[in-house]
């Protein structure tokens, strides 16, 4: 069981903690904002960072709170929308012509627990239990909340991490960020950062180490799952989410094609058709739209030159040498 904490006076973090922070933190040139800080091992921007202080002094979590994990551009908007309406399945039928997803967008269903105010952590509703919640979160195991995991690092609520091929992931992130337009930034130069490990919560090899090997050793707790077998085989991954989670389908479910119904909602097809994915803003001035680019696997090899591949392949060679993990 887990020990509830009493609730420390909501606060945000203000202005002058947060300068303190930052002045006293490596900086560099960042890929997305204009500049990165370096924070227990890992490179967030400034906003990041607020809400990253937030909770790991106000967050207080439930037990059967649901955690999604990615690095950026591995999938999550995807990723969101499938626990949204896995999770939520009962009150919220994939076939509702009211289904949530087709008015709100995933961020709004399944926000980042970083870019929430403290005061919004209990307000969320995004699950039929009401004690149920689902966060996504970009950072690192050892910088999650300790209320999240334990004291002892035996953790207290359930994470699915979800990752993808690292050119195909650096290769969205290189687009999503030069969407913006604001701080345009050259291929080679966002290359370099990030073989650098300077990336938003990177370096990706880490993030993605620390949640492998928490779900080896804890595979009731942490699931680890991969974009291109979500891609490869939808079904059987969502019925490994259901099961990890404790909710598996039914044989009335199955057989009722409802798992399709969920695959079919969230897929790239669906949701690019849906206006608030086509229309608006997200935070940071980014459109909604632009999380959704191409949606496919192999992508790297339109953008990126064979030795930029391979560097990336022998950086992820190297650091995942003897974890048991190959990407
Ligand atoms: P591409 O830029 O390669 O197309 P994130 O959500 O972590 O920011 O990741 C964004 C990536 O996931 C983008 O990849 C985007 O197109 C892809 N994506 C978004 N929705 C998807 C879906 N329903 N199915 C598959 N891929 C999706």
């Amino acid at each position: 069981m887990m020990e509830p904490r009493p609730a420390p006076p909501l606060q945000d973090v203000d202005n002058q903690e947060l300068e303190n922070l930052l002045s006293s933190l490596p900086k560099e040139r960042g890929i997305i904002p204009s500049y990165s800080y370096q924070y227990q091992g890992f490179w967030y921007s400034p906003i990041t960072l607020q809400g990253i202080i937030n909770c790991q002094k106000y967050f207080q979590p439930r037990e059967n709170d649901i955690f999604l994990v990615t690095s950026p551009k591995s999938g999550t908007t995807w990723l969101k929308a499938i626990l949204f309406a896995l999770v939520n399945r009962e009150a919220h039928p994939p076939q509702d012509p009211h289904h949530p997803l087709l008015s709100k967008t995933p961020h709004q269903l399944v926000p980042f627990l970083e870019f929430l105010h403290p005061s919004e952590y209990d307000s969320l509703c995004n699950s039929s239990d009401s004690s149920s919640r689902i966060f996504a979160t970009h950072i690192s195991l050892g910088t999650l909340p300790k209320a999240i995991t334990g004291d002892s690092g035996s953790l207290n609520c359930k994470i699915v991490y979800l990752c993808r091929d690292i050119k195909d992931t650096f290769v969205s992130l290189f687009h999503f960020g030069n969407n913006k337009k604001t701080s345009p930034i050259s291929l080679e130069d966002a290359f370099n950062l990030y073989c650098k490990g300077i990336s938003s919560a990177g370096p990706i090899w880490d993030q993605i180490l620390g949640y492998w090997k928490e779900s080896q050793k804890n595979q009731h707790k942490v699931l680890f799952m991969r974009y291109e077998e979500m891609k490869d085989e939808p079904y059987l991954q969502l019925r490994r989410l259901a099961n990890f989670l404790g909710i598996p389908f039914s044989q009335e479910e199955e057989s009722s094609g409802l798992v399709d119904q969920i695959i079919s909602i969230c897929s790239f097809e669906s949701m690019t058709k849906v206006d608030v994915n086509k229309t608006g803003t997200f935070v940071d001035g980014f459109n909604n739209s632009s999380f959704f680019r191409k949606g496919v696997v192999g992508d790297w090899k339109n953008c990126l030159t064979a030795d930029m591949a391979s560097r990336l392949d022998q950086i992820t060679e190297e650091k995942f040498r003897g974890s048991g993990l190959s990407l």
